[in-house]
C-alpha cells in the first residue's frame, strides 16, 4: 500500500512515524518542503519515494505536484499527524478521491467554533461559546457569557494568543494584543484541572487510548517562565475519577465520526467532577506526550498507530505498568546555556525511574519557551505508583537547574 505522508520530518516525532509505517510495509511517499538530502536519515530510510514541494501551505499547488505523481504511482492513502496539516491532507484526499477523513470533518477537527457547534448538537457539554471578529462582538459576547472567560484564536495552536479574562477592562486591555488574529473564540472559563484523551482509532473503533493530566494547565505554563511543566501520562486511565472524560471523550469521536488514526482531545474536571470538553485534534499530541505513552506500557504506539491506520488492528498488548512524566526546563537567565546543575544529585537518586535525560548541552542559545513547550529540554521519569511519580518529578521540576547567560 502505498501511503503519503504530509511533513514526514517535522515535528520531531514526524520521524518515527514515518518508520512506523514503513515497518508494517506501507510504501511510504513522503511530502515536504526540505531537499531530500536534509531530512533526518530515519526519514530518509522509511521513504520509498519524496516529493518536495516549494511550500506544504500552497495547498492548490501541493494538490497539482501529489496529482502528477500519483498518474504514475497510484496513492492509496493520504496521512498527516501534523496539526497545520490535517486540512490539505482532506483537500488531498478529495481530490484523489480516496477514502479517510474528508473535508468538512477536518474543518471540524480545526474550527474551534464548529467543533463545538457540532458537539453542542450532539449533546456534549462544551463551554458557552462565541464566534467574534470584531471588538465590538467581543464585549457584547463577553456580557451574554459573563466573567472570567477565555479569549483565543479559532485555529489556534500552543496556547499562542490565548487570555483567561476576569472583567471588562482585562477585556478591554486584551482586545488591543489580539487584533492580528481575525477570528477569535470567546468562551466561558472553565475552572479545574485539565486532562487528555488520547485515541488510536480504526474502522471507528478506539483500540488504545491514554489520559495524560497537564500539571498546570497549558495556559499557565506558558504564562510563566519559572514553571517546569509536566506532562503525566496516567498508568490507570480507567480510575473512577476520570470516568466522565472517558465517556466524553467516546462521545465526541463518534459526533465529529473519526474513524482511522490518532486523537487528541484536552478536557477539563470541575471542582464538582464534572467533564468539559477543551478542544480536540485529528492527530496525536505533540510535545514528546506519544514518548511517554511508550514508557507507560513498553510498546511503541508509533507503529500501533500505523498498524491501525493499514491494518485496523493494534498488533501489541497494551500492558499499563507505569505512570510517565516528562518535564520541560526553562533556563534561568538569557543567550547560551552555560551550567546545569542538581542534575547528578537527581540521576543519583532516582537513577532507575530516570528514561530519558535531553537538555540543551552547555553552549547552545537557549530555545524560546513560548514558541515551543519543549522549552530547553527535559526529562522523562516513570513509576507505577503515581504519588511516588509526583514526586521524583516534582524533585526534577525544582533541584534541577539551567543557567543561561
Ligand atoms: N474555556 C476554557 N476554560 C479554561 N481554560 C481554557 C479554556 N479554553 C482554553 N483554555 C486554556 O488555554 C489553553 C489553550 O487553549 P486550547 O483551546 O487548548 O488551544 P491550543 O490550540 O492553543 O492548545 C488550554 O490548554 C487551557 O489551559
Ligand atoms: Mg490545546
Amino acid at each position: 500500500m502505498r501511503v503519503l505522508m504530509l511533513a514526514p520530518a517535522f515535528p520531531s516525532e514526524m520521524p518515527f512515524f514515518a518508520r512506523g509505517l514503513a515497518s508494517v510495509g506501507a510504501r511510504v511517499v513522503g511530502v515536504g518542503d526540505q531537499p531530500v538530502a536534509a531530512l533526518p536519515s530515519m526519514t530518509r530510510e522509511a521513504l520509498g519515494d519524496y516529493i518536495q514541494v516549494p511550500s506544504l501551505f500552497d495547498d492548490d499547488a501541493v494538490l497539482g505536484q501529489v496529482r502528477q505523481f500519483a498518474e504514475g504511482s497510484p496513492i492509496d492513502r493520504v496521512e498527516t499527524l501534523w496539526e497545520p496539516l490535517v486540512l490539505l491532507a482532506a483537500k488531498l484526499r478529495q481530490g484523489l478521491e480516496l477514502p479517510g477523513m474528508t473535508v468538512e470533518q477536518a474543518v471540524a477537527f480545526r474550527d474551534k467554533e464548529r467543533m463545538k457547534q457540532v458537539l453542542e448538537e450532539a449533546g456534549v457539554r462544551v463551554p458557552r461559546h462565541s464566534r467574534e471578529s470584531t471588538v465590538r462582538g467581543c464585549l457584547e459576547a463577553a456580557e451574554r457569557i459573563g466573567f472570567p472567560l477565555i479569549i483565543k484564536p479559532i485555529a489556534g495552536a500552543g496556547s499562542a494568543d490565548t487570555y483567561k479574562v476576569s472583567d471588562r477592562s482585562e477585556l478591554e486591555d486584551v482586545l488591543p494584543l489580539i487584533r492580528h488574529v481575525p477570528t477569535v473564540s470567546v468562551e466561558e472559563y472553565i475552572e479545574g484541572e485539565e486532562y487528555t484523551f488520547d485515541t488510536i482509532c480504526a474502522n471507528g473503533r478506539i483500540l488504545y487510548y491514554n489520559i495524560s493530566w497537564y500539571r498546570p494547565k497549558p495556559l499557565v505554563a506558558r504564562t510563566v517562565e519559572w514553571i517546569s511543566p509536566q506532562t503525566v501520562t496516567l498508568r490507570d486511565p480507567d480510575a473512577a475519577a476520570l470516568a466522565g472524560g472517558r465517556r466524553l471523550g467516546r462521545a465526541v469521536i463518534e459526533a465529529l465520526g473519526y474513524r482511522d488514526g490518532f486523537t487528541h482531545m484536552e478536557w477539563f474536571l470541575t471542582p464538582l467532577g464534572e467533564a468539559v470538553f477543551g478542544e480536540i485534534g485529528a492527530r496525536p499530541p505533540g510535545a514528546r506526550s506519544v514518548e511517554t505513552m511508550n514508557y507507560a506500557c513498553d510498546i511503541d504506539v508509533f507503529a500501533g498507530w500505523a498498524q491501525a491506520v493499514l491494518h485496523g488492528r493494534l498488533a501489541q498488548p497494551v500492558e499499563r505498568r507505569y505512570n510517565s512524566a516528562i518535564i520541560f526546563k526553562r533556563a534561568q537567565g538569557r543567550g547560551r546555556i552555560r551550567h546545569i546543575s542538581g542534575l547528578e544529585s537527581l540521576l543519583t537518586r532516582f537513577h532507575q525511574h530516570v528514561v530519558s535525560v535531553e537538555l540543551l548541552p552547555p553552549g547552545t542559545p537557549r530555545r524560546n519557551w513560548k514558541n515551543t513547550l519543549l522549552s530547553d529540554g527535559w526529562v522523562i521519569v516513570r513509576h507505577p505508583h503515581l504519588p511516588t511519580l509526583l514526586h521524583i518529578a516534582d524533585c526534577f521540576g525544582t533541584d534541577l537547574q539551567l543557567h543561561a547567560e
